[in-house]
């Protein structure tokens, strides 16, 4: 891979894709929020909100003419915050604002750096868009409910992802899209739940972005649409 852009690499896995990804490749792009540091010869730091489409839209002026990526990895994602979102147990928990904002952050923002990132992949080669969504996005694996705005937001990100290879087919046949579920990993957002899963289960950010590179690397066109597990398994809808 000669160039690949990594939105929201300011988080665990974020940071982990880039870190492992700058060994070889020529170019990392770093797209984040916060923590956005000194350019090196090799990695462009660059700053970006995906609530906001101007951040967007601005964020690209950075990236030199002509430049394509290869692989486009959107790490970006919300669960709860340390004020008053938190995962909801019960319908009595919903709320507009809650669901706004996971949605805006899970849904909104991927699918419009889909609508600007698009252009920059590569169409000569294999070219990976990755999304990092969730297995509790998948409605036919949901047996215990809860988690109403995390879950549908995933679920909607899935389908978002699904429409982008389906409608990129014609004009970039090389363009791969995929949603990936990166395990139960440490980071900010799984803090909270941590107790409740077993150390086999915990994976580092390091190992949980090493499995997924190994899935981007295996994937051909056959899979564009797909939501696949860090081991590489599908996951059904
Ligand atoms: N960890 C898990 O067990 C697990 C399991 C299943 C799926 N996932 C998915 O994996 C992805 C990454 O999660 P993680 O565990 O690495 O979490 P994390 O460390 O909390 O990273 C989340 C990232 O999203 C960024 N972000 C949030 N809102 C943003 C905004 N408006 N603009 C730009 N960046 C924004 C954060 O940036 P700031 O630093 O600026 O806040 C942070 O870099 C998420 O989509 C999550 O749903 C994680």
């Amino acid at each position: 891979m000669k160039n690949v852009a990594i939105i929201g690499s300011s988080g665990a896995i974020g940071n982990s894709i880039s870190k492992i990804l700058s060994r070889d490749v020529e170019t990392v792009y770093n797209f984040s929020r916060s923590g956005v540091k000194e350019d090196t010869k090799k990695e462009k730091n660059i700053f970006i909100d995906i609530e906001k489409e101007e951040s967007i839209i601005d964020s690209l002026k950075y990236i030199p003419e002509e430049t394509k990526f290869d692989l486009i990895f959107v790490a970006t994602g919300f669960l709860h915050n340390n004020d008053d979102i938190f995962p909801e147990k019960s319908i009595k928990d919903l709320s507009e604002e809650k669901l706004k904002k996971v949605f805006h952050i899970n849904t909104i923002g991927p699918a419009l750096i889909g609508k600007h990132f698009i252009p920059y992949l590569a169409k000569t080669n294999k070219s990976v868009f990755a999304f990092l969504s969730a297995k509790v996005g998948s409605i036919s694996d949901n047996k215990i409910g809860g988690w109403y705005s995390y879950r549908s937001s995933k679920t909607a990100l899935n389908q978002i992802i699904k429409n982008f290879s389906i409608e990129i087919k014609r004009s970039n046949q090389n363009a791969i899209f995929v949603g990936l579920q990166p395990g139960t990993v440490k980071s900010n957002l799984s803090k909270p739940f941590q107790k409740n899963v077993s150390s086999n289960n915990m994976f580092s950010p390091d190992y949980s972005a090493e499995k997924l590179l190994k899935v981007i690397n295996n994937l051909s066109s056959d899979d564009s649409g797909k939501f696949l597990s860090w081991s590489g398994e599908e996951i059904q809808p």
